[in-house]
């Protein structure tokens, strides 16, 4: 894989205007963005079929979690607008999975699913009322993901290890939660820096505010991409 596909920059601001003026300080080296709720619900499609436009992949970032039907027609609606890739929540069960994967795969688009939210550590998993721990869960819910014939899953730099070998490397564990050392960790758990989660297995790495909210948003992305070279 080219390095500069091993990050994916989250365009999480509130309208296409910021997203588009933020690409252009993020330069020519970038090649997947992430469409979150925030633009999503500001931007609408649009924004998926612009960025396609801009040549950049997508990977859109809904977490749907709803009945298989009504996650199939959205998955094949995202897929139509050009989406290279959508995200499902594990947690939705095996057949709402296999919905998605079937209206995804068609029109080659990835379906990866999330498994423990980043921003979740042992104590906020509990106290939804899980008992198992969020690495425990992970592993149950990336079995889950795999069975139904997903691309990969959404998981932190802390499971990517574990995940790395209980599935082979074609299955892609995208890893969020990424702060280089020194960052604020803001809303987010359990983080890891980028060399430790691509070391530990993780294929991709989703950043937002570390190279968004720099004051060089290029030379941190480039940073990212270029690390162990
Ligand atoms: O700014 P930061 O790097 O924390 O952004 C992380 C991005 O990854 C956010 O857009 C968030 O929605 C997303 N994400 C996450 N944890 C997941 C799945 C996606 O933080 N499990």
């Amino acid at each position: 894989m080219d390095v500069r596909e091993r990050v994916i920059v989250a365009l999480d601001v509130a309208s296409w205007e910021l997203a588009e003026g933020l690409i252009g300080r993020l330069g020519p080296d970038l090649r997947w963005v992430k469409v979150g709720l925030e633009l999503f619900s500001q931007a609408g499609p649009q924004a998926i079929t612009r960025l396609k436009g801009a040549g950049l992949k997508v990977m859109v970032d809904l977490k749907l979690h709803d009945i298989p039907q009504t996650v199939s027609r959205a998955t094949a609606q995202l897929a139509s607008c050009g989406a290279d890739a959508v995200t499902v929540h594990a947690q939705g069960g095996r057949p709402m999975l296999e919905a998605a994967v079937a209206a995804a795969h068609g029109q080659g688009t990835k379906v990866w699913a999330v498994t423990v939210l980043t921003s979740l550590d042992d104590q906020l998993w509990g106290e939804i009322g899980y008992q198992d721990s969020p690495e425990t869960s992970v592993r149950r819910l990336a079995r889950l993901a795999r069975a139904a014939g997903c691309d990969g899953v959404v998981a932190s730099g802390v499971e990517a290890k574990m995940v790395r070998q209980m599935a082979p490397e074609a299955f892609d564990i995208v890893t969020p939660g990424i702060r280089f050392s020194g960052d604020d960790p803001g809303d987010q758990r359990r983080t890891m820096d980028p060399a430790q989660a691509l070391l530990a297995g993780a294929t991709q790495l989703v950043i937002g505010r570390p190279i968004t909210a720099a004051a060089d948003p290029q030379a941190r992305l480039r940073q990212a991409q270029e690390v162990g070279l």
